[in-house]
């Protein structure tokens, strides 16, 4: 089976990370015998210093023409200054919305052999953290009005939290199908207490969840989950966000499960694509990038974590062409390497672990395939 598949390498570590994800889709190319032909486009910083903007129209429309988008990371001091609408992230922004992908998954597991590198009291660790985040991707304050205006008392700014019945209603949706084939539990996050947009969220959640009565659906104060996330994480299966929230709570659970440097994401929408050859199994077109940004502080340094961008590789095999075997294949080797005791820099379990840069660590996984 043929697969087109658009690569966005971006910003900073963006380049060393996603050929190392390519290389290991190659290598299940070889052993599964698919055949992924890879086309690289330009977004973000290396976008403006080549063309003058962040999403070139060319990058839009091979996008929106593969199976799917593989993202590095996007960003970096040297577009720190460029006006707001320009700027790297202005660019992922964009193709998230132009590829309608209003679902963000992010799974944040603590893997057995990173049991160390987790932050937390050990007694906490120890009751296992595994859930999946379900971001809402294309609303909400993100892409709010916003603007500068003058006032009596000098200039103030302002951004708008703005969601519709139907754009919660679609990523509840999303979240409860999730909760379905795992632990049927869904914490859904607001901030009802203060925000309108949080008390409509809520009421629709609970109007979503009438659908899918075998699932619990329990509601969480933003300010609570930043909490009950260091307390006691294992009370989380599926956790249902709006864009901004699940943002944040996101990154925090990347920490306690041992580095920011593991964590993949898959953003998907209702673009699917018949294909002849996938038999069957519809193409549902995604976008796959890691969850932490373009680190400029250690980019071209070969020191940066592959893994999220080798397990993003990995979920666009299971989510985007149903090859679950293969998907499995990813991750299983990942688990094999860190069982052996590799490390990258990022992860810091204080152990006497083999540590070796971006390169070795994809070329360990690959061989473990
Ligand atoms: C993420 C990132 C992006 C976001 C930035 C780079 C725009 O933080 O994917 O989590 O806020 O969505
Ligand atoms: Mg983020």
């Amino acid at each position: 089976m043929n697969y087109n598949i658009a690569v966005i390498n971006g910003d900073g570590i963006g380049a060393e990370i996603t050929p190392q994800a390519i290389k290991v889709l190659e290598v299940i190319g070889e052993k599964f015998n698919h055949s992924f032909k890879f086309n690289h486009v330009l977004m973000g910083g290396c976008a403006i210093d080549e063309t003058g903007i962040p999403l070139p129209r060319e990058t839009i429309d091979t996008c929106l023409n593969s199976d799917s988008v593989l993202l590095g990371a996007v960003g970096g001091p040297k577009w720190d200054n460029v006006p707001g609408h320009m700027r790297p992230e202005a660019g992922l922004l964009n193709l998230r919305a132009a590829m309608k992908l209003y679902a963000n998954l992010r799974p944040a597991r603590l893997f057995g052999a990173l049991k160390n590198a987790c932050p937390l009291r050990t007694d906490i660790a120890e009751k296992g953290i595994d859930m999946v985040f379900v971001r809402e991707l294309t609303g909400g304050i993100y892409f709010g009005e916003r603007g500068r205006r003058n006032t009596q008392s000098g200039v103030e700014a302002f951004d708008t939290e703005c969601y519709s019945e139907l754009e919660i209603e679609r990523i509840a949706r999303v979240a409860f199908e999730i909760a379905t084939v795992r632990n049927k539990k869904v914490t859904s996050i607001d901030k009802a207490n203060v925000l309108e947009s949080s008390r409509l969220w809520r009421e629709v959640v609970h109007k979503t969840a009438e659908s899918f009565p075998e699932i619990e659906v329990g509601d969480m104060l933003v300010d609570n989950a930043a909490m009950q996330l260091v307390k006691n994480p294992s009370q989380f299966d599926v956790v249902l966000a709006s864009n901004m929230f699940g943002d944040i709570l996101s990154d925090e659970s990347a920490m306690i499960t041992g580095s920011i440097g593991m964590l993949a994401s898959a953003s998907l929408g209702d673009t699917k694509r018949n294909s002849s050859e996938s038999k069957g199994h519809p193409l549902i077109v995604g976008l796959y990038e890691p969850i932490h940004g373009s680190a400029p502080d250690i980019a071209g340094m070969d020191k940066a974590n592959p893994i999220s961008a080798i397990l993003s590789a990995a979920m666009m095999l299971k989510y985007s062409f149903g090859l679950n075997n293969e998907s499995a294949a990813i991750e299983t080797a990942v688990d094999k390497v860190l069982q052996n005791g590799v490390r990258t820099l990022d992860i810091k379990d204080g152990g006497t672990s083999n540590t070796v840069g971006t390169k070795q660590m994809g070329e360990l996984i690959c061989d473990a395939i």
